[in-house]
């Protein structure tokens, strides 16, 4: 980071001394304040729940321009990327910092692609599910219990066990997710197929059965690739911020993942594509298009707690560029399909219409995100509404490991320990019981 000419001078209205705080500047985006000293000269700390004006860090991968509703791998718009690129580059741009030449794509693809198939023993967790557990559940403990076979790379502080840990969880978090999913519909899991790219293998893992022969539909692959594309990361989110947090105290790769699986499985963030279309379904049950109106106002209600769920964005306020992305491939898809007068989808059309229309929602700059298209998608490829988080998990680990890796990678990291403003009793003296 570079230190900027201009400084910041904080000083008090009570006379106490003032402070001249360091401002950098990044490559692009806000500068920052540099309040490391603060506490120790001031005795104050800085108060910001929720971090709307705090920089945890420093970063090179994403980039993301709320205003103008830029999103950057690595410097590349992701509008490229999307068109141009498929996901196994994406994971070696996200984690070595370039897009991979010819040679360099097919020794990467091909390490994923050996590393694939889990061990047999993963089965027996999935046993100790009930058939109906939720998704994310299961991979909530199947993420994590993946750090039980691999105890020869779990010394994060390695670079040669972070290398081998970022390709084992890219390459089992499909075959894991789809095992989720035979699990739950009583059928046999399907191994991988090491002739299959990354998406073909995840649809051919999750759509065939031993009966007959399934060779995955291109269209549909394309399409799932994108989608893997367009969630692979996203910043200093909240599940991303989890891992680093979670992964600055050296556990290993695994638990700090598993830590990201649970934090984004929240409705308010990756579960928002699950409890999009839910929110779609339960409209079109309404009477679709006709009942919007009366939607409206109830997500208008304060006391409703209804919310338009796949809109506003704690950065975007504008359009979200990846849910542009996802719109098209909804388009694709659903034309490929047959199915390019889903109700559903235009009802989702008719809704964005009328909300990008609406002074509550532009007033408040809510536009859609990634989530309100994605789960139409995924379901027109016959993907379960449970598993959509699940699936946004699959594609966020490259960018959670990523993230992960560049903070133990940078020598000014310490454990993340946040303070507090305290609030609550002082010091007081037990009573006996008798006497409370
Ligand atoms: C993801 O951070 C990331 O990058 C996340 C993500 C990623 O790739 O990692 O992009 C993925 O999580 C996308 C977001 C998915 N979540 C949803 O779609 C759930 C619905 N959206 C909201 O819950 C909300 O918009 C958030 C959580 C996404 C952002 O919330 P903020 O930034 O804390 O904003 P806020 O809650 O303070 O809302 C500001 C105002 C409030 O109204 P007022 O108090 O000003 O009257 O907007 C209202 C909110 O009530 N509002 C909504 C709304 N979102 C915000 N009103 C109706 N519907 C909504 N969806």
């Amino acid at each position: 980071m570079t230190p900027s000419d201009v400084k910041a001078t904080l000083s008090f209205s009570d006379g106490s001394p003032s402070m001249d705080l360091p401002i950098f500047k990044g490559s692009v985006g806000p500068d920052v304040i540099d309040i490391r000293k603060l506490y120790g000269q001031t005795g104050k700390f800085t108060y910001d729940p929720g971090f709307l004006s705090t920089a945890a860090c420093q970063s090179k991968i994403t980039y993301i321009d709320g205003d103008k509703g830029e999103l950057l791998y690595r410097g590349y718009p992701i509008e490229q990327l999307a068109t141009k690129c498929d996901f196994m580059e994406t994971c070696h741009l996200l984690l070595h910092g370039e897009l991979p030449n010819a040679t360099q794509k097919a020794d990467f693809t091909k390490t994923v692609t050996y590393h694939t198939m889990v061990n047999e023993q993963m089965q027996f967790f999935l046993r100790g599910f009930r058939r109906d557990a939720h998704p994310m559940a299961i991979m909530t403990g199947l993420v994590g219990g993946l750090a039980a076979f691999y105890h020869d790379s779990t010394d994060i502080t390695n670079p040669e066990h972070r290398e081998i840990s970022a390709v084992r969880l890219i390459a089992k978090m499909p075959t894991l997710v789809a095992m989720a999913y035979k699990y739950s519909i009583g059928q046999p899991y399907i191994y991988p197929k090491n002739d299959l790219s990354y998406a073909g293998n995840f649809m051919r893992m999750m759509f065939a059965t031993p009966c007959e022969e399934y060779v995955p539909d291109d269209v549909l692959v394309r399409a799932m690739d994108r989608i893997f594309i367009l969630h692979a990361d996203h910043e200093q989110n909240a599940s991303t911020s989890t891992v680093r947090l979670c992964g600055s105290s050296g556990t290993n790769p695994f638990a700090a993942i598993a830590a990201g699986v649970a934090c984004l499985w929240g409705p308010a963030h990756g579960g928002a594509n699950e409890a999009a279309l839910n929110m779609l379904e339960d409209v079109n049950k309404m009477g679709g298009v006709e009942k919007i109106g009366e939607f409206i106002k109830q997500v208008k209600d304060k006391n409703s707690n209804v919310k338009l769920m796949g809109f506003g964005h704690r950065v975007y306020k504008n359009y979200d560029p990846r849910a542009k992305l996802m719109r098209e491939t909804c388009h694709e898809v659903l034309t490929a399909m047959g199915k390019h007068n889903d109700p559903i989808l235009k009802l989702a059309m008719a809704l964005e219409k009328i909300a990008l229309e609406d002074d509550y929602f532009v007033s408040r700059k809510l536009y859609p995100n990634v989530d309100f298209y994605s789960g139409i998608v995924q379901r027109a490829i016959g993907i379960p509404v449970s598993l959509f988080t699940a699936i946004f998990a699959l594609a966020r680990t490259v960018g959670w490991i990523a993230q992960l890796n560049e903070m133990i990678g940078d020598p000014e990291y310490k454990i993340g320990r946040p303070r507090q403003l305290f609030n609550g009793a002082v010091s007081r003296d037990v009573k006996p019981v008798g006497e409370r």
